[in-house]
């Protein structure tokens, strides 16, 4: 398993450029089951997960080809079982489930289990896909999703920690191909949800409201193949601007919607940081002094949980005490401990972690454990005096693009070393 050895203190100078989104491009390329048409997806970002994704529409049947940044998918003919050990590898080939259901009225994943960063339930997609009319049952791990039809409804997709992104788009998805009118409330607001439903307009389907609470589908006979541009990574984004702020530097982000980032961007301004918009790009640099800020992670629009653990690595940084809540996984705290080896003091009260900032950060041998706790090690590592390894990048080949090369490329001194 590679490793990254950052040798720490250098401040990040220059331009990057960002990539596209990660948790909108897996639903995209999920959404090219719905249709026999080619579609063609471009700004495709080169990531495990994403190659994970081809590899599951191939054994779908699909005809999966890549061309740089860009990938054509053609459904022609779907197989009625795919590669199960492929699907059970990755969480986010759950969104395979609404299009399948959607377009051969049948669908089998595998039952994700829970993740680190906590349970990961789908009840609530299961609920959308009753509600149009499917039968669920759960054979040896598995669960599958039969419907004679599947026809229009009000469904309610509000859960405990509020609305499912994934399970949206799901349903979503299987009702674009229902009979008649489905209104989905409590929908999920990121502007993922947003992105797929214009490419599945693009395709042909019906669907407004996107963006708010409340999604109508009007469903039809079939769609067909279609283009699309993936949305740029906002959370890539967040994760490079606290990065320039957190070791002292200036960084340009290119490429960006900072419409997606408002709840980002204002904690960084509290914080201090300073932004500045050149054209459609945004500079970051750290203010005079840093500040202490509460967070609470919620729902889109506000502050992303996928930004959480980045957020602790700079206030780790900063001197002062701030809250930081987590309200939308309930385990994603395993940053804390491994901060915790590069100097940070942190502690753990119920959902929220309590950082006094401000003690220097030294280079210590860390564990990656899930995406964005792994961001958080390199944004710390960065800052810190002396060399930090952090072990099982794995974790950030799954969600960042070139990720060393983007830093070192920012003056950054990462080396990435081979494991077996
Ligand atoms: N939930 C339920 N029942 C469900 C589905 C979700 O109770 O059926 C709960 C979850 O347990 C959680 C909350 O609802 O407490 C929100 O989960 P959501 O379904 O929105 O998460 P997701 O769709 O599975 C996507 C991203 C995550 C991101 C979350 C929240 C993808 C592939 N994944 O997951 O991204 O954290 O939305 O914004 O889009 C990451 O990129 O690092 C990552 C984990």
């Amino acid at each position: 398993m590679d490793s990254f050895l950052i040798k720490g203190g250098v401040p990040l100078h220059g331009d990057v450029q960002i990539s596209g989104a990660k948790n909108a491009v897996l639903p995209l390329m999920a959404a090219t089951l719905l249709t026999s048409g080619e579609c063609v997806i471009r700004r495709v970002p080169n990531l495990t997960d994403v190659r994970f994704m081809g590899q599951i529409l191939e054994s779908l049947g699909c005809e999966v080809k890549w061309d740089g940044d860009c990938v054509r998918v053609r459904a022609a003919k779907l197989k009625p079982v795919g590669d199960y050990e492929l699907i059970r590898k990755m969480r986010g080939s759950v969104c395979i489930m609404g299009p399948l259901l959607g377009r051969t009225r049948k669908a089998t994943v595998s039952l994700p289990g829970g993740c680190i960063i906590g349970a990961r339930p789908i009840d609530l997609h299961l609920k959308g896909f009753e509600a149009l009319g499917a039968k669920i049952t759960i054979e040896g791990g598995d669960v599958k999703a039969v419907a004679k039809n599947l026809v229009g409804t009000s469904i309610f997709l509000g859960g405990r920690a509020g609305p499912t992104v994934l399970g949206t788009a799901n349903v979503m998805m299987a009702a674009t191909l229902a009979d008649g009118i489905t209104v989905i409330d409590s929908a999920a607001c990121e502007p993922e949800v947003i992105d797929l439903a214009k490419f599945l307009n693009a395709m042909g389907a019906r669907i407004s409201g996107a963006g708010s609470p409340t999604i109508t589908i009007t469903g039809v006979k079939e769609l067909h193949g279609a283009e699309h541009e993936v949305i740029p990574d906002r959370i890539e984004a967040a994760t490079y601007a606290i990065a320039a702020a957190a070791t002292n530097g200036e960084v340009t982000l290119k490429g960006i919607r900072t419409d997606h980032l408002h709840a980002v961007l204002d904690k960084l301004r509290e914080a201090g940081v300073k932004l500045d918009r050149v054209g459609p790009d945004l500079k970051v640099s750290r203010g005079r002094k840093l500040k202490p800020v509460d967070i609470t992670t919620q729902p889109y629009a506000g502050f992303p949980t996928d930004a959480q653990a980045q957020m602790m690595a700079l206030m780790c940084l900063t001197p002062g005490i701030s809250i930081i809540t987590e309200r939308i996984f309930e385990a994603r705290f395993m940053h804390v401990s491994e901060l915790a080896r590069l100097g940070a003091e942190i502690s753990i009260e119920g959902p929220s972690a309590i950082v006094k900032g401000g003690r220097p950060l030294s280079g210590a041998p860390v564990m990656a454990s899930d995406l964005r706790a792994s961001a958080a090690l390199v944004i710390a590592g960065l800052a810190a005096k002396g060399t930090t390894q952090v072990n099982r990048v794995y974790h950030l080949d799954r969600g960042y693009e070139r990720m060393e090369l983007k830093l070192n490329a920012l003056g950054a001194k990462i080396e990435r070393t081979k494991g077996e």
